[in-house]
């Protein structure tokens, strides 16, 4: 154990980059093969001393672990942007700093729904089963035919910096961009969409719904029975914030009743095992949370938690504070 390096424990296995700085720079145990539980980072943070925590949504730290984080632990530098998995508050209380990943996996989040967004109204799950099945048959002119993405309107739950990522980005669809958020943005933020102060005023006109805010027991299920009928019949709806914020019940019936024209899904309540339902559904198109996973994004977080560190260990203001 060296005493001038910063001494951190992983939950995961980072980007080979972000695990060739910790070995050359810091003092950790090796690389985690698979994600670890809380209890094993809390272990080996106890037995190494370490003062920063790199955790991601496996490694939860909530309500009574707190308590249990080691006495020589001075930061937990999440590797998100989401925070649902830290009881916040409790954390800072102990005099505990808490960093989280935000702006640099803007980008990758956004081009994800986007994803989502075109493979939900464009069947790629249908067609990604008809090629793997060796295609073999010609297609009839209205065979399995999808939705226009194009010209549609867009309905944005939630716009912070990813929300605002995806209304840049439809603006290229010549979308029409409408956005629901607790407060009215700067104008310049808006990138051109209309806000709607009541949800339920904007539903009715949202062809395609996406969700870019934070997964908490205030925004749980607020996609629901209620509010996903208040959408036009064939909406395509996208999720790829959290799951809780979804009734999965009531998506599935909107599906069924073909309320809904298709899902795409990065994120379910029950991950890694999601509804046995949702998967079978024809035209949900599902990935495993993977909103930043792309090789410069996940880099960019690593480092920026390690950056954190640093900071913290040297007493310098952090990078990316989170606050209660
Ligand atoms: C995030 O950064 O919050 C991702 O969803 C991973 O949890």
């Amino acid at each position: 154990m060296s005493v001038n390096r910063p001494r951190i424990v992983r939950s995961v296995r980072l980007p080979q980059p972000v695990e060739d700085r910790i070995a050359s720079a810091f003092d950790a145990p090796p690389v985690p093969e698979t994600p670890l539980s809380t209890d094993e980072v809390f272990r080996l943070a106890a037995e190494r001393k370490a003062e920063g925590l790199l955790v991601t949504h496996h490694a939860a730290i909530r309500g009574a672990d707190v308590a249990r984080i080691p006495d020589s632990v001075r930061i937990v530098a999440t590797v998100s942007v989401g925070l649902d998995h830290l009881d916040v508050k409790a954390i800072l209380d102990r005099g505990i700093a808490v960093t989280n990943t935000p702006d640099v996996l803007t980008d990758c989040n956004a081009d994800l729904a986007m994803m989502l967004i075109i493979a939900a109204a464009r069947r790629v799950k249908a067609y990604t089963e008809i090629m793997r099945n060796g295609w073999g048959h010609t297609l009839a002119m209205d065979e399995l035919l999808g939705v226009r993405v194009s010209g549609k309107t867009l309905g944005i739950i939630g716009m912070g910096r990813i929300g605002q990522a995806v209304a840049k980005r439809a603006k290229g669809f010549d979308m029409k961009v409408l956005y629901h958020n607790r407060r009215r943005l700067d104008p310049r933020d808006e990138h051109g969409a209309t806000w709607f102060a009541d949800l339920r005023d904007m539903l009715p006109h949202c062809q395609i719904l996406s969700l870019h805010l934070p997964g908490n027991p205030e925004s749980a299920s607020l996609i629901n029975a209620e509010t996903l009928a208040l959408l036009p019949k064939g909406a395509v709806f996208v999720n790829a914030a959290r799951g809780v914020l979804v009734d999965e019940d009531a998506l599935i019936a909107a599906l069924d009743s073909g309320h809904l024209f298709g899902a795409g899904l990065d994120v379910c309540r029950n991950e890694p095992n999601p509804d046995p339902r949702l998967l079978a559904e024809p035209n949900v198109f599902m990935t495993p949370h993977v909103g930043s996973a792309t090789i410069e994004t996940r880099t960019a977080m690593g480092m920026l938690a390690l950056d954190n560190v640093v900071a913290r260990v040297e007493n310098r203001p952090l990078l990316t504070p989170v606050t209660a």
